[in-house]
């Protein structure tokens, strides 16, 4: 089955699964954002609630939790998650773009995006929007992915490098987004920048093949004549000898940054 959606994002059976692999994660950039009880949260790019259902729990009835994203079955899934979990008089969910969030100024103390900023060819109009939305003295949170950190422990070194270039530079619009965050919170004058970068391991090939989405960049490698059918077949190769061996290894940071709206 694809990870992807009809609009080329992933899909929500998959950000599920990521979800668990990234829980300890989610809940740092909610400690970030010093989310509280009573707290008003948005969640920008959703998904299908991953992170604003545990969040309407932390914040309670007296708090407020929004979430936007494009994608109108993902919103349908997190507002059905949002009534399941019985959070639903507090948290609401709507479709929206990023860089035309229908709050008014200032109206919530915490903001984050997860994965969202890899998806956007320009960060500066979500990142503004974020800004704006946020009361002075609240906090912004992102993390996502520096695809540029990835790494897979075969002895294929040349083809693991084209391959990993291929997922960095084709298999999202801006893999180069995560590390460029730090600097983009500074040049918008946030205060009290916390930047931590984390470390994602999958040590188990089967799993990094279905989270790293690999059938579809091994199909966009071959569509873009990046990697030939030989070369993919080698790779795999050499990814399940490792793994045989107990040895396979792939990690990648995530770039978490936070910082306080002066
Ligand atoms: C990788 S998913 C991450 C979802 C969620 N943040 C999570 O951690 O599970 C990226 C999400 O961003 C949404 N998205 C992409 N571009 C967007 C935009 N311009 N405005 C709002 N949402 C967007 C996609 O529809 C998708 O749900």
């Amino acid at each position: 089955m694809s990870n992807q959606n009809d609009n080329g994002y992933v899909n929500s059976e998959y950000l599920n699964k990521l979800g668990a692999v990234l829980e300890n994660v989610k809940r740092t950039t909610y400690q970030r954002m010093r989310v509280m009880e009573g707290s008003r949260v948005l969640d920008v790019g959703c998904g299908p609630g991953t992170d604003t259902i545990p969040l309407a729990k932390l914040v309670g009835s007296w708090g407020r939790v929004a979430g936007i994203d494009t994608d109108a079955a993902m919103i349908e899934q997190a507002n059905s998650r949002a009534i399941q979990n019985g959070v639903s008089g507090w948290c609401e969910h709507r479709v929206a773009e990023s860089d035309a969030l229908p709050f008014d100024d200032e109206s919530f103390d915490a903001v984050r995006a997860e994965r969202l900023f890899q998806h956007l060819q320009n960060p500066e109009p979500t990142l503004r929007e974020m800004l704006r939305v946020t009361r002075a003295g609240g906090y912004i949170c992102v993390l996502d992915t520096d695809y540029a950190s990835a790494s897979i422990a075969i002895d294929e070194h040349e083809l693991e490098r084209r391959f990993t270039r291929a997922v960095l530079e084709h298999s999202v619009k801006n893999g180069y987004a995560a590390r460029e965050m730090p600097l983009l919170f500074q040049q918008h004058e946030l205060d009290e920048i916390d930047l931590e970068i984390v470390p994602v391991v999958y040590a188990d090939y089967a799993m990094a093949r279905e989270l790293g989405r690999w059938n579809e960049i091994e199909r966009i490698a071959l569509e873009l004549n990046l990697l030939n059918e030989q070369e993919i077949q080698h790779l795999r190769a050499s990814c399940e000898r490792a793994d045989a061996q107990g040895g396979f290894l792939l990690h990648v940071n995530m770039v978490m940054v936070a910082g306080r709206k002066g």
